[in-house]
């Protein structure tokens, strides 16, 4: 099938692409002159496993070409589909681009095409999409076209993998009365067996919604967890792999730590929630899931003060990783530039480390005072700790033991749940996490020799909360 895809960001790239490897002819349209210029020159704007290989390849065969020109994209295309940004990068949703976008691409549409919003879009946005359609068509004295919605679950950092074999293909008709818009979708996606799902317009935006929500209660609900468990001296981990065996459970996205980050969770939140409050209904459950989500970002910077004694004036704090999770450049909504400007706000400096350097170019112009390491050891060598905030592998392949030998104190609070604390005490450190206790270096083995039989015990205990009260701090001993 020839399909056009608009805008070509992580969404409408990663889907192109997917599309070319299943053997349709792909046209890629972006208005942004500077990245139509780097795609046509061969390379892929945006750090994603795997893309810029699909992309070369695809090139290469054929089956992937981008374009300026719409108008002929589209009126060639059995299928066009828009993946442009719906969101302010703050806390609104933008429908107005969208809106140019069908402006623009509407009237060109050949009249035995469809259109398709790939583009995530808020419910009450959905029952305007085919009047403004059809008003479209008709000024242009073109017939109505078919208009659905197919909302993506792709995750940064596994876009790809995610895309080329999904769980589910959601599909909502806004406008489809002869059924040929859902016949084109259905052959579009022919090669997954995943169930194909067929719902209305406004069903298919809730559930793209709806999935976000709780898999950002899901970690909301981990956070929450993790603190308790400090309270009680028990471990997240131990804890969650328990109930993680329970198939009601399951696993995923129990991990605690600085919370989510991202274009999706944290805006789809806030907005659900305001827009459900403004219609008068009351989202309790919403509101704490944002608020436990802003509080663990503080709770870190919290606890970094705690272990240097409450004052983090004068201090330098290594940062490692900035973009809101690994595998990705994106620092949209990142926790590391809040915690990064709350610790400067307390006339801490903060130096940082991310693997993708576009990511530590960018990070310095939001937080100004931000100041950049070219190694993760650069960024520790000095430093009064370490506060881990995105958990890139690499970070657990650092030779902590010699990591511990250049800082002035070697403490480290992990923000991510991500290192081995065994690792870690082995190495020097004092370490905390998120409901895994806090943690002091090993006694020295002369250490156990003078204290007898229970030194030994000590040395040998398991690394638990319970083990290691000497730097917890006040209010959670007390707590
Ligand atoms: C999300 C959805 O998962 C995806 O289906 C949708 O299409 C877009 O939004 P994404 O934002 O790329 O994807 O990232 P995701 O992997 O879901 O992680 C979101 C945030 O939650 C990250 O900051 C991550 O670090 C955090 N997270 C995730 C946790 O804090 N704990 C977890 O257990 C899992």
């Amino acid at each position: 099938m020839r399909v056009t895809v608009v805008g070509l960001g992580y969404v409408g790239l990663v889907t192109a692409a997917g599309l070319a490897e299943w053997g349709h002819d792909v046209l890629g349209v972006e208005i942004d002159a500077r990245r139509l210029s780097t795609l046509l020159a061969g390379r892929v704007p945006l750090h994603e496993p795997g893309l810029q290989a699909r992309v070369t390849r695809h090139i290469e065969s054929g089956a992937l070409r981008f374009t300026t020109d719409a108008a002929e994209a589209v009126a060639a295309s059995h299928l066009t589909m828009l993946a442009v940004g719906t969101t302010d990068g703050e806390d609104n949703w933008q429908t107005a681009p969208l809106l140019a976008c069908l402006a623009d691409i509407v009237p060109q549409v050949a009249d035995d095409g469809a259109l398709v919003v790939r583009s995530t879009v808020p419910p009450e946005f959905v029952r305007r999409l085919e009047p403004v359609v059809e008003s479209l068509r008709n000024a242009a004295g073109r017939p109505p076209i078919p208009v659905l919605l197919n909302p993506e679950f792709t995750r940064e950092g596994s876009a790809l993998r995610d895309f080329l074999d999904p769980d589910r293909v959601v599909v909502g008709v806004a406008s489809d009365p002869a059924g040929r818009g859902v016949g084109l979708l259905r052959r579009l996606y022919r090669s997954i067996e995943a169930p194909f799902l067929v719902m209305s317009a406004v069903d298919a935006a809730v559930s793209k919604l709806g999935a976000n929500l709780f898999l950002a209660t899901k970690i909301a609900f981990a956070n929450e967890l993790a603190a308790i468990c400090d309270s009680f001296g028990a471990t997240i981990d131990e804890v969650v792999g328990a109930m993680a065996l329970d198939p009601r459970i399951g696993g995923s996205y129990l991990r605690a730590g600085v919370g989510f980050g991202g274009s999706c969770l944290p805006h789809q939140v806030r907005t659900t929630a305001r827009a459900a409050a403004a219609r008068g209904v009351p989202n309790p459950l919403l509101a704490a899931v944002a608020e436990i989500n802003d509080r663990q970002r503080s709770a870190f910077v919290g606890r970094i003060a705690d272990l240097l004694g409450g004052d983090l004036a004068g201090r330098r704090i290594a940062m490692l990783g900035l973009t809101f999770k690994p595998d990705t450049d994106d620092l949209r909504d990142a926790p590391s530039l809040t915690i990064a400007r709350l610790l400067l706000d307390q006339r801490a400096s903060v130096i940082a480390f991310d693997p993708i350097e576009r990511a530590c170019q960018r990070a310095v112009t939001i937080v100004p005072g931000l100041e950049i390491a070219t190694s993760p050891e650069g960024a520790i060598a000095g430093a009064d700790a370490v506060a881990l905030v995105t958990e890139w592998p690499q970070f657990a392949a650092i030779d902590w033991a010699a990591a511990a030998a250049t800082m002035r104190e070697p403490i480290l609070v992990d923000g991510r749940n991500a290192l081995s604390p065994e690792a870690l005490i082995s190495a020097g450190f004092t370490y905390t996490a998120f409901g895994r206790g806090w943690h002091t270096p090993a006694p020295q083995p002369m250490v156990a020799a003078d204290a007898g039989l229970a030194g030994l015990a000590l040395l040998k205990a398991p690394v638990t909360s319970s083990s290691l009260g000497a730097v917890r701090p006040r209010a959670l001993v007390d707590g």
